[in-house]
């Protein structure tokens, strides 16, 4: 396999809004085109963009879409078309809404195949099958959202979780809808596993069946063998399965993995039926006319993360970043600000949830996005002084009183020189609770170098960090009271947001945004917007 493909690929993605004002009429619907999976959805009249997530949009930064940050929204009614062109990236990544929570629903995946003449690095599969996890409310999500923010306790506890748009048999009444994938005895099956859940970073595990992972996030891995993957809101993972037991039907399921201790969460399962064509009636296999159940691991088994996580490894023609021209140490996490007594101040003690990176609860502007700002110069939009180090140090993962932490509000960059090697380690702190942060960067496929419980300690786990094939991808699960480390090259120009995909995070301000600067030729500079870009 040749690593260094160009994959031009223009893909068009029309959102249809329609002007129904039923309140709770939400369908799925999956076409397939050429590779690209949508779900289409139809539902009140709302503002709109949709981000790709995980491509990098070299060239294309105004195709990323979050609200505000490279374009303003659609209007209801209106559709828009996004024009990217795909490099270097080969596997699975997906779209998902990229305003308020819509991205509830509004998603689907995005399948880069390899170019036309070239192929898998692995024996190729006779099936190919998206499986995308998701997270389902009964409510409208807008609802659930301004309850999330502005009032009432654990807002995030969903009703279900899916698999392909259905939950499964062991909710009530979805018997009839389980999803079912049929394979015949001796298939190899790539499943293309997304994690589309709003909120939950989930296992996934098939019975009795072994899992071969080849690919993260729109990039090879070396192979190996596991049981059972966590994936992280928008992640994918690519497994190849071997249709290799006795005929019959088997479970594939997933479940919450939740790390924040007495954290209220949804801790149903969803399933899908892996069904062997030819079995002989379900009644004759083993003693149970029910398909198989597998194990999933307990929903706080941070111990299986761990392993999973360490075994993820870039194939060995992976150049890391060695000279580091910009290191940055972020403090993320959850934190409390003083709230005024009344129905908003969820928190203890009259306070209410934010959360921030490095002390700042980024604040989205209100009148451009911050792309067209930096394009066109437009003043007072927004600042460039988002620290590159904590205001103030301390133990992060100890014991911290919330009067050290009070996040600020603010809409703060941080600049790039067009080119620099960036480390970034994010460190989990503890103010109101530990858990893993799945950490997502727009434009960037990122090395993890090296993770750790505990606070960071620059002298023993630098000398442990793999510059030889770490895996490379755009969103890190960053463990529960412990740190990741990053690093990528500045080769991507514009503005692009990092930011915690557990949406209610992001909403309470666990975000904030690089400006990466123009380099010399003209696929290193920002391109001039789209002439139909949505007007602010
Ligand atoms: Cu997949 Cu900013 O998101």
């Amino acid at each position: 396999m040749n690593a260094f493909f160009i994959v031009l690929l223009i893909i068009s993605i029309h959102f249809v809004l329609s002007s129904t004002t039923l309140a709770n009429t939400q369908f799925h619907d999956f076409v397939g085109v050429n590779g690209v999976c949508f779900v289409t959805y139809y539902k009140r009249n709302h503002l709109l963009v949709s981000n790709r997530h995980g491509i990098l949009q070299l060239g294309t930064p105004w195709a990323d879409g979050p609200d505000r940050i490279t374009q303003c929204p659609i209007q209801p009614g209106a559709s828009y078309t996004y024009r990217f062109t795909i490099i270097n990236q080969e596997g699975t990544l997906w779209w998902h809404a990229h305003s308020r929570w819509l991205r509830a629903t509004v998603y689907g995946a995005l399948v880069i195949y390899p170019r036309i003449g070239s192929t898998y690095p692995f024996e190729p599969p006779k099936l190919e099958i998206p499986i995308l996890l998701g997270q389902w409310w009964n409510r409208d999500i807008i609802d659930i959202q301004n309850q999330a923010m502005f009032s009432g306790a654990a807002p995030n506890i969903s009703d279900a979780y899916t698999i392909n748009g259905q939950p499964g048999d062991l909710y009530r009444c979805s018997n009839k809808d389980t999803m079912k994938f049929y394979v015949e005895s001796g298939d190899r099956i790539l499943m293309r596993v997304i994690n589309s859940a709003l909120t939950q970073q989930l296992f996934f595990t098939i019975a009795n069946h072994k899992l071969t992972v080849v690919g993260v996030d729109g990039l090879y891995t070396k192979p190996f063998t596991t049981t059972t993957l966590m994936l992280g809101p928008g992640q994918t993972t690519d497994v190849i399965l071997v249709a290799d037991q006795n005929p019959g039907n088997y479970y594939v399921a997933a479940r919450a993995y939740e790390s924040a201790q007495n954290a209220a969460f949804d801790n149903t399962t969803t399933t899908a039926i892996l069904a062997y064509k030819y079995a002989p009636c379900s009644g004759q296999i083993g003693t149970s006319f029910k398909p198989i159940l597998p194990n999933l691991p307990n929903y706080n088994d941070s111990a299986t993360v761990t392993a999973f996580t360490t075994q993820l490894k870039s194939p060995d023609n992976v150049s890391v970043p060695l000279d580091i021209t910009e290191d940055l140490f972020f403090a993320i996490g959850l934190g409390l600000v003083n709230c005024n007594p009344g129905p908003t101040c969820q928190g203890p003690n009259n306070t209410r949830f934010a959360a921030s990176m490095n002390n700042v609860s980024f604040q989205l502007p209100q009148t451009t996005s911050l792309l067209q700002a930096h394009y066109q110069n437009i003043p007072n939009v927004f600042t460039i002084d988002f620290p590159p180090v904590p205001p103030t140090p301390f133990d992060y993962t100890g014991n911290v009183s919330r009067a050290l932490w009070q996040p600020v509000p603010g809409t703060k960059l941080y600049k790039l020189k067009f080119g620099s090697q960036v480390q970034i380690v994010l460190q989990g702190t503890a103010i109101v609770s530990t858990e893993n942060h799945p950490v997502h960067l727009h434009g960037y496929s990122f090395y993890i170098v090296g993770e750790g419980f505990g606070n960071f300690n620059p002298g023993t786990d630098t000398a442990m960090f793999n510059l030889i094939d770490p895996p490379q991808r755009n969103t890190v699960n960053v463990p529960v009271g412990g740190w990741s480390a990053i690093r990528f090259v500045a080769d991507n120009p514009g503005v692009w947001l990092m930011h915690c995909h557990i949406d209610s995070h992001l909403t309470w301000g666990f975000a904030m945004s690089f400006l990466v600067e123009n380099g010399p030729g003209r696929l290193q500079s920002i391109s001039a917007p789209p002439l139909d870009l949505p007007p602010c």
